[in-house]
């Protein structure tokens, strides 16, 4: 079976105590995830390795990044490089969230380079794609998607693309409380598994893991990850509280 994914998004939350103590509780709750199961923890920067230390003796818990910068080294004054993150012992970085392209100003072009950068320092790209509540609206949201996949993963070798990580977020449906129902996150889900069988052949589609992200909480996570093509989510407010984040842990398909 492909990677089934449980991803907390912190984003620009909690001080280091409140990390501290969110950490403490999860962990304590020795949660058993199989072999093709991870739980996957994007915080902050300042709180990498205290977040690597924590997850330490808990079998397939990882660290992520929330961003990078598209160059290794330099006179970037405020940026974190690919680089840095590989050698703190980081395992993803998550590119192009919504909130980068829209506050950030990041493009597809942008993100390709950033994407390029993870996997030559040996990181994994966490990359998210998804289409606004206008472009929903137009029912032209398969087209929108399928663009960004193209623009920005279309460069890379069917080597690279075998096992990436994918994560689905519909804008209007992040930190808004409204999700894509489980039967739309599906239909999403196997239309980008199909553009990539399309352009790279069907066993390296097979083996990507598509994450469905905004406002999963513990009382849906169950019915979304349970879809075929459905491989986990990418979870922003509800990782917040350790109950609910370990229940969507519990969530994922075994
Ligand atoms: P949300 O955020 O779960 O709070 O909707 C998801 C995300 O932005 O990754």
């Amino acid at each position: 079976m492909r990677k089934q994914i449980a991803a907390a998004n912190w984003k620009m939350n909690l001080n280091l105590q409140q990390a501290d103590d969110l950490l403490n509780e999860i962990v304590s709750k020795n949660i058993q995830l199989s072999e093709d199961q991870q739980a996957v923890f994007a915080v902050p920067f300042p709180y990498l390795l205290l977040t690597k230390e924590k997850i330490k003796n808990s079998k397939n818990f990882f660290v992520a990044a929330q961003n990078c910068y598209t160059q290794e080294s330099g006179a970037f004054t405020g940026e974190v490089s690919a680089a840095m993150l590989s050698s703190i012992g980081i395992e993803y970085v998550i590119i192009g969230h919504s909130e980068r392209r829209e506050y950030f100003s990041e493009d597809n072009q942008i993100l390709a380079q950033k994407v390029d950068v993870c996997l030559k320092n040996n990181l994994k790209a966490i990359f998210c794609c998804g289409e606004s509540l206008e472009i929903r609206e137009k029912g032209s949201q398969n087209q929108f998607v399928e663009n960004q996949l193209k623009e920005t993963l279309f460069h890379l070798e069917a080597s690279a693309i075998s096992g990436f990580v994918i994560a689905y977020e519909p804008i209007w449906a992040i930190g808004t409380g409204k999700t894509a129902t489980a039967e739309e996150a599906q239909e999403m889900h196997a239309y980008v598994r199909n553009v990539f069988a399309e352009k790279y052949g069907n066993d390296v589609a097979q083996s990507i893991s598509i994450l469905y992200g905004g406002s999963v909480k513990a009382n849906n996570a169950k019915e979304i990850f349970g879809k075929p093509d459905v491989d986990g989510g990418l979870v922003g407010g509800a990782s917040l509280n350790g109950n609910e984040f370990s229940e969507i842990i519990q969530s994922l398909k075994s």
